[in-house]
């Protein structure tokens, strides 16, 4: 058997679909809003690489920190033979946990990016003989079915990224991994910490203004696919730290009035002078509530890692 697999669980006109559905009820609701995901195509995840170099972007390298202290701690509780990474990307990060799975027989790494998935599957593979990976091109928001392989299984979810569900998303979210995995199984959970304001609205609001590329990035994203007359520069980027739900808001705000056309939906959108489009949710957490969100779905906090500066958690939490 190849020791590299691909696995297609997205029809290949799924994203258009799902990108048209979104941008429809998005932008015909109050207050406008367009889901995260939309940011990373090839030049969108190009700025965000940019993002985790910033001196204001802490989480990236702090996670880091974690990974690269504690790759053998996570190891030895879990004793995976299965690694699972949701939205993998390079696997960049998750080489050091990969190097410490002594007795690891099949990395699953599950992307949307069916290019990313095939770089980092093959160089994989080229340095650790002997290694499955059985890479699945998918959405991880949505229902996975999981390669049949042996455990213990390692579900890892990397880089924060559960913030930018809203909390009924990661309810459903947790429900989802759970039912993958059986006693002994394991989920490795990344996690930004709630922290002073000005030091999480500066990662989201850089100097170089990177960040505010990122986010009208989408725009440009809309007028591509879906050949819209967005003009990225009619809006500025804000970022701003909502205190009641503990997370960072990107949103966009239309320097002026103006209707934005998008002839592939037969819409034509107006926006007031300074109507804000919501375009990421980034939730920060606390140590007690991230145990309630596992524990709701049957999962149980059994390591909780941070950084030395206590900036970011990774948590690890097993089937009860
Ligand atoms: C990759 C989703 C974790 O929410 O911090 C970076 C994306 N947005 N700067 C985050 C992001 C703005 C990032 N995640």
């Amino acid at each position: 058997m190849s020791p590299f697999l691909l696995t297609r669980t997205l029809p290949e006109d799924a994203t258009d679909a799902a990108l048209r559905a979104d941008v429809q009820q998005g932008l015909t609701g109050t207050p406008k809003t367009l889901p995260p995901k939309w940011f990373y195509d090839a030049h969108g995840s190009e700025l965000f690489e940019q993002i985790t170099e910033l001196p204001e972007y802490y989480p990236t390298r702090a996670e880091r920190e974690i990974l690269v202290a504690r790759a053998g701690d996570i190891a030895a509780a879990t004793r995976a033979r299965t690694l699972v990474e949701l939205g993998s990307g390079s696997s960049e990060k998750t080489r050091y946990v990969i190097d410490a799975l002594s007795d690891l027989h099949t990395y699953v790494p599950v992307d949307v990016s069916e290019s990313a998935l095939t770089q980092a599957g093959q160089a994989l593979i080229a340095e650790r003989p002997g290694l499955h990976v059985h890479a699945l091109i998918a959405d991880f928001t949505a229902s996975l079915t999981l390669p049949d392989t042996p455990g213990p299984r390692l579900i890892a979810f990397l880089g924060g990224t559960i913030g930018n569900l809203l909390p009924v998303e990661r309810a459903a979210f947790f429900a989802a991994i759970r039912s993958l995995l059986s006693p002994g199984d394991a989920l490795l959970l990344g996690t930004d910490l709630v922290k002073d304001e000005k030091v999480l609205v500066r990662a989201y609001d850089d100097a170089a203004g990177v960040t505010a590329a990122f986010n009208k990035n989408v725009l440009t994203v809309v007028n591509r696919e879906l050949h819209a007359d967005f003009d990225p520069g009619a809006f500025d980027h804000v970022a701003l730290w909502d205190r009641e739900n503990e997370w960072i808001e990107m949103r966009l705000r239309s320097r002026t009035t103006q209707t934005v056309k998008i002839p592939a939906l037969d819409l034509a959108v107006d926006f007031a002078r300074d109507e804000e489009l919501r375009t990421e949710v980034s939730a920060k957490f606390r140590k007690e509530g991230v145990r309630a969100e596992l524990a709701s779905a049957g999962l149980e906090l059994a390591h909780w890692w941070t950084d030395e500066e206590g900036r970011f958690a990774l948590s690890l939490s097993v089937v009860r």
